[in-house]
């Protein structure tokens, strides 16, 4: 199975939660930038601090900001596998993630993305309850994804990385038809 990823998709597609599946079965490192940001949140930091905000807000953390993180984070990879959920979210962390991959002489094997449709991905998020799941939060998040990660799907389809995997079924449903994509 391809193990360098990208996981493309709406707010509440099941990202982080197929992420984590297959990381753990797969061995590969899963690089959140979600849960890092969060993880910064909740330590009181000044990047955290700088970050709560606008992620309450749902809107998107500044470029600077995630690319700073995710640097770090790429540098301490070990040479194995790896999958960054959440990230790249714009076209700009897109160009910049290219020279850091190619630093690491890493490509990017694939990138899945997770389709779902809107009454399902807000049905879920609010059954989950997260600071940043209230409907209007919800609603924004949905319209800066169009916005600004959407773009991203082009993007990754001209490369030729594009893999779409229906979202939809229980999460053993949606992992086997990620593994079977990924063969
Ligand atoms: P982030 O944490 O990345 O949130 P998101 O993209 O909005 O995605 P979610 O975590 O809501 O959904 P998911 O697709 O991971 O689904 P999940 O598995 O959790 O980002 C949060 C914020 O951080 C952003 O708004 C932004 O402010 C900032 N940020 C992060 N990255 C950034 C970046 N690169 N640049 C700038 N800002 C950035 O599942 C959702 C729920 O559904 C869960 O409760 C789960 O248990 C459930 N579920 C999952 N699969 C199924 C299934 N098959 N059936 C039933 N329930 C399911």
């Amino acid at each position: 199975m391809k193990t360098r990823l990208l996981f493309l998709g709406p707010p509440g597609a099941g990202k982080g939660t197929q992420a984590a599946g297959l990381c753990e079965s797969h061995a590969m490192k899963h690089l959140s930038t979600g849960d890092l940001l969060r993880g910064e949140v909740a330590a009181g930091s000044e990047l955290g601090k700088e970050a709560e905000a606008v992620m309450n807000r749902g809107e998107l953390v500044s470029d600077a900001l995630v690319l700073a993180i995710v640097e770090s984070q790429m540098k301490a990879l070990d040479g194995g596998g790896w999958l960054l959920d959440g990230f790249p979210r714009t076209v700009p962390q897109a160009e910049a993630l290219e020279p850091l991959l190619a630093q690491l002489r890493q490509p990017i094997e694939a990138v899945v993305l997770l389709e779902l449709d809107d009454a399902v991905l807000i049905e879920r998020m609010l059954s989950r309850g997260r600071a940043d799941d209230n409907e209007a939060v919800i609603r924004n998040r949905l319209e800066v994804y169009r916005e600004k990660t959407a773009p991203l799907i082009d993007y990754y389809k001209t490369l030729g990385l594009l893999i779409s995997v229906p979202a939809e079924g229980s999460v053993d449903a949606v992992t086997q038809r990620i593994i079977k994509a990924l063969d």
